[in-house]
């Protein structure tokens, strides 16, 4: 197995490996080493069904239960489609993720980790990016990040900014819920103690002791100043490639710039995560 960095801040290709076959302890050890490591990994030259992709996502930790169960597969539902072909209840193309976020924070302890693995992809375009928000955190001024220490996201299904973003589709809306989590807008990674921002700009609902338009306009700034980049890996993709990143120290988002009428088909998989431990 070879891990190949992209860059010092973030991203490194996995090649020389089929994780159908059993890992032993050291390879699963420099694994997970190096997603935490340089925060996204993509791994080559896989060729999964939906259980042999599940079981490869298992090295890194514990699938969980994902939102939105209409996209969970039948006979295998921890892995769910991630597809342009998904509609809501009116018949319109729902776009997921089009913006930069993070998964599940309305959940107490949200996925570590997301993949992705690519089963039809259009001939071009459709990349999915991801954003190295340690990195972001440790380029703030002191006095910022000072300020931030202790603040706290009120999270919901569908957050009080969610009608100005593009793409969201009037069933989630519909089953936005209210039973909020509080999550550390700075937390802190458990494997090696550095700080990250982290945030989903349409699950939060305000900071505590902050409005909801104030809150906005305090993420929108927060997010400008990290989606530099050279902070961001944007994965072109290619069959066979598994792509994973760490949710404690990312922000992901997808690219809808490919032809709709070419169909695009990954399967995800989430890993349980520990409860977020503030700055
Ligand atoms: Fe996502």
């Amino acid at each position: 197995m070879k891990v190949n960095k992209f860059s010092d801040l973030i991203g490194a290709e996995i090649t020389g490996i089929d994780l159908r076959l059993p890992a032993d302890a050291a390879t699963h050890l420099q694994l997970n080493a190096a997603l935490v490591e340089n925060v996204a990994l993509v791994i080559r030259d896989q060729d999964f069904t939906p259980e042999q992709y599940l079981a490869a996502v298992s090295l890194f930790g514990d699938p969980m239960d994902q939102h939105f169960t209409q996209y969970a597969l039948p006979d295998c539902p921890l892995v769910h489609e991630v597809s342009n072909r998904h509609k809501d209840k009116s018949g319109t193309r729902v776009k997921h993720g089009a913006g930069w976020h993070t998964d599940h924070t309305n959940h107490l302890r949200p996925p570590k980790y997301t993949s992705l693995f690519a089963v039809s992809l259009p001939s071009q375009g459709g990349d999915t990016a991801v954003v190295n928000m340690r990195a972001a955190y440790a380029a703030l001024p002191g006095e910022i990040q000072q300020k931030l220490q202790g603040m706290k996201t009120v999270n919901v299904f569908q957050g009080s900014a969610a009608a100005n973003y593009s793409g969201q589709s009037a069933d989630a809306q519909a089953e936005r819920k209210p039973e909020p989590v509080l999550q550390p807008l700075v937390r802190v990674h458990p494997d090696n103690g550095k700080k990250a921002l982290y945030f989903h700009p349409v699950k939060t609902e305000n900071i505590v002791g902050m409005t909801a338009v104030d809150t906005q306009a305090l993420l929108n700034d927060l997010l400008e100043h990290s989606i530099k980049d050279e902070f961001i890996y944007r994965h072109q993709w290619r069959k066979g490639d598994m792509l994973i990143w760490d949710n404690r120290a990312a922000m992901h988002k997808a690219h809808f710039d490919y032809d709709p009428n070419e169909f695009r088909l990954l399967y995800r998989v989430l890993v349980r995560g520990e409860l977020p431990i503030a700055a």
